[in-house]
């Protein structure tokens, strides 16, 4: 699983039930991050590969980003959990 913020990515071990930010944070790769319950967005990214390897958007996804975000692939750092290992893409991708 490859984790991308800016210029930087890091190829770390994806393990099931942990979520992006976790990963990123086990990893020593700065994601932001505040509230680590779906309302600030810091932790936001963009799934460019693998989304269905990951759990589906929970309530606070989908009350935080719009139906077209999770369409096109954006999601929550702090919500989302790898389900599966596999070949996974994940771009940091805050609003600000
Ligand atoms: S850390 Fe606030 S939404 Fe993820």
């Amino acid at each position: 699983m490859l984790l991308v913020k800016g210029e930087h990515q890091r190829s770390v071990v994806p393990e099931a039930g942990v979520t992006i930010l976790q990963h990123a944070e086990n990893n020593e790769v700065e994601w932001n991050s505040f509230c680590k319950r779906g309302t600030c967005a810091r932790c936001r990214c963009e799934i460019t590969e693998g989304i269905g390897l990951l759990s589906e958007p929970n309530e606070a996804e989908q009350a935080r980003l719009d139906p077209e975000e999770i369409e096109e692939g954006y999601r929550l750092g702090c919500q989302t959990t790898v389900t599966e290992s596999g070949d996974i893409t994940i771009k940091h991708a805050p609003y600000f």
